[in-house]
């Protein structure tokens, strides 16, 4: 959701607060601003929209300082003006703010009694009024800080700019994430890691309830009760080349570009060529141990977890179900003795996944991760943590993290399938060759972009598209509505291919390109019978196939792309790629952002 940054050190604050925020803004885009610590007190720029129109009003009016805070916000509570972006100031204090104060109109309206005036719609201005009274009461930022913590209710991490004591910067986190990072240069408070990336790799991520006071002579972590604690300081790996476009246009389209690298890193860690295995380390998924399995997750990660369902019902003959976090939890659905939650998130914070993972912890049920940020909460609070390593993505549209979920998910099941013994160590062995050739598979898709480009220049002038697949190919048809919808715009629904004469056929006329996913597998006769009944209807076949698809498909399509021939087990790794690319290019045509849509946000920490 929202990037927050905070700096205390010996050079000037502005351009590294600008760096931080640069990097965080795919958190969210809908206004940005910066406070700063000088001579005169807390100097505040504020400005409506992307980090540039900031970085616009800085250069033409800038201010100096050694000390600040920054925030770019994905606007929950009030419009994205300039009035309502961060930092919020009052008396001694401004803060920044990521997460949700629920009690906050409780707060405010007992401060308003008070004689306090406020002058945004943002739960945000609430936590500046409050600590700012608590600084006068309590005398020392550490006890307003925990009494802070004991007003508060929500999910949020704060970063607070402080005048006139030694602790310059303080820090809170409760439910959304916050990083200490021990720079050379000066000291850091940030959303994540990859703020800070170019300035420091040495960070320390705070646990729920932590507070951190930052001084020039170091941080001091406050656990909860006040004591102090110690938490680990990590080295990132990151560096700013890592997470910089490099020589592409738009970080998806990089990211997109760089699949085989990450789908073969990620395979690496679960995979064992030479020994013809695949396991999944530190888990027991036999019978006994495991009866169900119940895959959750928000976004493109649910989109995995379908897939993921599809084959731990046909390999390991495992009951399984996939549910979307927000779903779950508020339903109450019950989970079985022997039932394992999966809780799939590449930043593992996003709010609903998390929740949904504390309830199924509450039932006692073991809950494994699937996560490509190892250090997030989610990767904290599970069981068993298995990574994807697919590098930073930075795009908001997901897409190598998708890919690298999906493989994650290839593995368990087979895994899991080998411990049930619904397949035999041949099988696995088999399984195991075909993975070992997909990221070349991978990389000769990416290659076929120029015929993909074609398709989404023809699909960009569409106000509506329509995907169907069957099996694991309508759960691909619908990641490439949901990509479509987010980037460019277009409104795009996926069906299965069998559901759409129960409705969505009667949408089909000449002006609705129908793109189907259909790899020449079992069910690709079945499919083609649904695009024949939506071809009699004028609609526009664009077909997804592959060679076998290809020599059976006959004269259906208007335009028809080979994909190369694959273990029909994991088209859905291959025809991933089409999909993403078709409303990559359709983005392009269209000329909307693509990598910050609008109103969207790449990490979503709120319900
Ligand atoms: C946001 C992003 C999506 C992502 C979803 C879940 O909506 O824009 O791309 O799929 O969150 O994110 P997660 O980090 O939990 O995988």
């Amino acid at each position: 959701m929202c990037g927050i940054i905070g700096f205390l050190g010996n050079g000037e604050a502005v351009p590294v607060l600008l760096d931080g925020l640069r990097r965080l803004e795919y958190r969210g885009y809908d206004s940005a601003g910066i406070a700063v610590l000088n001579q005169e007190g807390i100097v505040r720029r504020r400005a409506a929209g992307k980090i540039a129109n900031l970085e616009a009003m800085l250069t033409s009016n800038g201010v100096a300082g050694k000390a600040g805070v920054g925030h770019t916000r994905w606007a929950t509570h009030g419009a994205p003006t300039r009035r309502n972006a961060h930092p919020h100031m009052t008396g001694r204090v401004a803060v920044v703010h990521n997460g949700i104060i629920e009690n906050y109109r409780t707060l405010r309206d007992d401060m308003r009694a008070g004689g306090r005036r406020f002058e945004s719609e943002t739960d945000t201005e609430v936590v500046a009024h409050l600590f700012d009274a608590l600084l006068e009461a309590e005398g020392t930022p550490a006890a307003a800080m925990t009494a802070l913590m004991e007003r508060l209710e929500g999910m949020f991490a704060l970063a607070i700019l402080i005048e006139g004591d030694d602790v310059v910067l303080a820090g809170a986190r409760r439910g959304a994430p916050l990083a200490v990072g021990w720079g050379e240069g000066g000291l850091f408070l940030a959303s994540d890691a990859i703020a800070l990336a170019g300035h420091t790799r040495k960070v320390s991520y705070l646990e729920e309830d932590d507070l951190a006071l930052v001084r020039r002579d170091g941080v001091e972590i406050l656990g909860t009760g006040g004591h102090p604690v110690k938490r680990p300081v990590v080295d990132t790996e990151l560096s700013g080349a890592v997470i910089g476009k490099g020589n592409y246009r738009h970080f998806m389209e990089k990211e997109i570009h760089e699949q085989p690298v990450a789908v073969g890193e990620t395979l690496g860690r679960y995979l064992d060529p030479d020994a013809g295995s695949i396991t999944i380390p530190g888990a027991s998924l036999g019978p006994g141990a495991v009866e169900r399995m119940t895959l959750i997750a928000c976004g493109t990660a649910y989109y995995a977890a379908l897939i993921g369902k599809y084959w731990l019902e046909r390999l390991a003959r495992l009951p399984a179900d996939a549910d979307i976090a927000s779903e779950f939890r508020y339903r109450q659905a019950p989970m079985v003795e022997g039932g394992l939650g999966v809780f799939i998130s590449q930043s593992g914070e996003t709010a609903d996944t998390l929740a949904a993972m504390r309830y199924a912890r509450g039932l006692g049920r073991t809950v494994l991760a699937v996560t490509n940020t190892e250090t997030s909460t989610v990767a904290r609070e599970a069981d068993l943590v298995l990574a994807t390593h697919a590098g930073p993505e930075i795009g908001v549209a997901a897409t190598k993290t998708f890919t690298s979920q999906v493989a994650v998910l290839f593995c368990l099941a087979v895994a899991t399938a080998r411990d049930r013994g619904t397949i035999d160590h041949h099988e696995v062995a088999r399984l195991a060759g075909v993975l070992t050739t997909l990221p070349s598979t991978l990389a000769r898709v990416i290659a076929m972009e120029e015929e993909f480009r074609q398709i989404a220049w023809d699909v960009a002038e569409a106000r509506h598209v329509l995907y169907l697949g069957r099996g694991t190919s309508a759960i691909v048809a619908m990641e490439g509505a949901l990509k479509l919808k987010e980037i460019s715009y277009i409104h795009a629904e996926a069906h299965a291919a069998g559901e759409m004469k129960h409705g969505p056929i009667a949408l089909i006329d000449e002006h609705v390109p129908v793109i189907v996913v259909a790899p020449g597998d079992e069910l690709f006769d079945k499919t083609m019978s649904n695009v024949e009944e939506a071809r009699a209807r004028g609609g526009r076949i664009i077909l997804i196939t592959d060679e076998a698809g290809a020599a059976d498909a006959g004269p259906v399509a208007d335009r028809m792309v080979v994909l190369p021939a694959v273990d029909s087990l994991v088209t859905p790794l291959v025809h991933a790629i089409p999909v993403q690319m078709i409303a990559y290019h359709a983005a392009m045509r269209k000329g909307t952002d693509v990598d910050q849509p609008r109103n969207l946000a790449k990490s979503v920490t709120v319900e």
